[in-house]
């Protein structure tokens, strides 16, 4: 009799294990989010069981955790985090750079079977107040250079260049400054003039500032 009731026992706990061991819960995408702003991180695969313990933690520290349906939240995170308990999403409020990192979420289920995953999180200060700079001297065709300069605030991760609403191209005239802030024309010619675009974007902003510039002749 005692024999039976621990193979039932075992096929019990090993039907449980079976059912979540090596379920990984997934997370769609590492994600992105804006200084100031807020992200939510939320496993696609949520388990359909209820949970005896849930937690989140950022890097290595712990950001919240529900236990048996009692909420602890770590004193640096009050007030910034909101926990669904159903679907296990944790949303983070009024993002700063330093929350950039690994999301590690865990959760026991009942049978004990314990599922985790992770995810990670890039936070980027917008980008504003892009603007070109006029070279300002008169420009004459095969004589002058000209140097376009931008400038602008925030996390940039690429810097795209266009004139006339076509993409701007290096050459032996045209050279870019190694982070493509600015373009140096030598020597300029007439086809040179046009309006300037210079884009700075990161994933999660991007603001463009426009220049016309004009090549005079030699005459
Ligand atoms: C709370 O978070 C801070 C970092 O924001 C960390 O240094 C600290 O160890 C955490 N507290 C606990 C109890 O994990
Ligand atoms: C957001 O964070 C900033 C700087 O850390 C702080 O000054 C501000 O009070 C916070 N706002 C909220 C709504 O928590
Ligand atoms: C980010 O972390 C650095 C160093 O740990 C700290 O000096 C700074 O005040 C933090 N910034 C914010 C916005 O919390
Ligand atoms: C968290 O981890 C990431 C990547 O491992 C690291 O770049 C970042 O500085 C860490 N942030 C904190 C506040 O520990
Ligand atoms: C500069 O722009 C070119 C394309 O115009 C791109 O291939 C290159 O990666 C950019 N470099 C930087 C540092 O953004």
């Amino acid at each position: 009799m005692m024999v039976y009731h621990r193979l039932y026992w075992s096929l019990w706990l090993f039907s449980c294990f079976r059912q979540n061991f090596g379920q990984e819960l997934q997370f769609p995408e590492p994600a992105n989010g804006a200084v100031g702003e807020s992200v939510v991180l939320a496993p696609v695969n949520p388990p359909s069981t209820s949970f005896l313990i849930t937690q989140w933690f950022f890097n290595s520290t712990f950001i919240i955790a529900v236990v048996s349906g009692v909420t602890s939240v770590n004193s640096s995170y009050e007030g910034r985090v909101r926990f669904d308990i159903n679907t296990l999403a944790l949303e983070l409020q009024n993002l700063t750079l330093n929350d950039s990192g690994i999301y590690r979420l865990e959760t026991s289920t009942v049978g004990a079977a314990l599922m985790k995953g992770e995810t990670s999180l890039q936070v980027f200060e917008k980008i504003s107040s892009v603007r070109l700079i006029d070279p300002e001297e008169l420009l004459i065709e095969d004589d002058s250079s000209a140097s376009i300069t931008s400038e602008g605030t925030g996390s940039i991760t690429s810097v795209e260049w266009m004139k006339d609403n076509s993409p701007l191209s290096p050459s032996n005239r045209i050279i870019f400054s190694p982070d493509n802030r600015s373009v140096s024309i030598s020597p300029v010619q007439r086809s040179d003039s046009g309006e300037y675009q210079c884009t700075y974007r990161n994933p999660v902003s991007s603001e463009t500032a426009k220049l016309s510039l004009i090549i005079n002749c030699e005459c």
